[in-house]
C-alpha cells in the first residue's frame, strides 16, 4: 500500500474497516483526515447553510421520495469533487476505501455518493437501514463527523443496533470531530438520537451496480 499526504486513512484505519465489516458489520474510526481538512469541510457546510444551500432531507427514493420530519430532521447538500479541494480530498479518500474493500473483500463497489448533513437542536433520525426497497446499490455506509469538543450531554449520538436483534442497542457513538462510522448498509439498523446542539456530518454510501 502506498501512502500519500492527501490520503485521509492510515493503513491501520483501513485494516480496522476490513476487520469491522467482516466481523460485527460495523466499526468506528477516530481522527480520520487532518484537522485542517475537517475545518475546511465544516466551513463549507456552514457557508452552505448561510447561503440557503441546504435542503430538508427526505426518505425513500424516486417517486416514493418524500419529506418526513417524523422520521428524520436533517438538511443536506450533496458533495461534489469539483466544488472545492476539501470535498475533492474527502471523496478521493472514500475512493481509496472503495479500492481497498474491492481488493481485499471483492465487494464489487463501483462508486460513492455523499452528502453534508446539518441537524439543528432536537432533530433526530429514527432507526432504519440504509437500503432502499427499490434499489440495492448502497452497500457500505460511512458517516463522518465534524463537531469539535462534542459535550457528553450533547445528544446526537449515532445509535447502532445488534444485527441479530435489531431491538437491542449495542453502541452510542458521539458525533465527535474526526470520527467515522462505517457499516453494512443492508444489515446494520441505526438511528440518530435527538441532538441538543447543531450537529454537522457527511453521510456517504459506497455502491455496487444495481441488481434491482
Ligand atoms: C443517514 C444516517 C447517521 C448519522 O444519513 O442515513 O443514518 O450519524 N446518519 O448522521
Ligand atoms: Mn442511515
Amino acid at each position: 500500500m502506498t501512502s500519500d499526504p492527501m490520503d485521509i486513512f492510515t493503513p491501520e484505519q483501513l485494516e480496522a474497516v476490513l476487520d469491522g465489516l467482516t466481523g460485527p458489520g460495523w466499526v468506528v474510526l477516530r481522527s480520520v483526515g487532518s484537522p485542517e481538512l475537517r475545518a475546511a469541510l465544516r466551513a463549507e457546510l456552514n457557508a452552505l447553510r448561510e447561503s440557503g444551500g441546504l435542503k430538508a432531507a427526505g426518505v425513500g427514493q424516486g417517486g416514493a421520495h418524500r419529506r418526513n420530519e417524523d422520521i428524520r430532521g436533517d438538511s443536506i447538500a450533496w458533495l461534489d469533487a469539483t466544488a472545492s479541494p476539501a470535498q475533492a480530498q474527502y471523496l478521493a479518500g472514500i475512493d481509496q476505501l472503495i479500492a481497498e474493500l474491492n481488493r481485499q473483500l471483492f465487494l464489487g463497489l463501483k462508486d460513492a455518493e455523499a452528502h453534508f448533513a446539518w441537524y439543528t437542536p432536537e432533530a433526530f433520525y429514527k432507526p432504519h437501514l440504509d437500503r432502499f426497497r427499490s434499489d440495492d446499490a448502497r452497500t457500505v455506509s460511512t458517516v463522518f463527523y465534524l463537531n469539535p469538543d462534542w459535550p457528553e450531554d450533547g445528544g446526537g449520538e449515532l445509535e447502532i443496533y445488534d444485527p441479530e436483534d435489531p431491538e437491542r442497542l449495542i453502541a452510542r457513538v458521539p458525533p465527535e470531530d474526526g470520527s467515522l462510522a462505517v457499516f453494512l448498509s443492508d444489515r446494520i439498523w441505526h438511528a440518530v438520537a435527538p441532538t441538543r446542539r447543531d450537529r454537522l456530518s457527511i453521510a456517504g454510501w459506497l455502491r455496487r451496480p444495481r441488481l434491482h
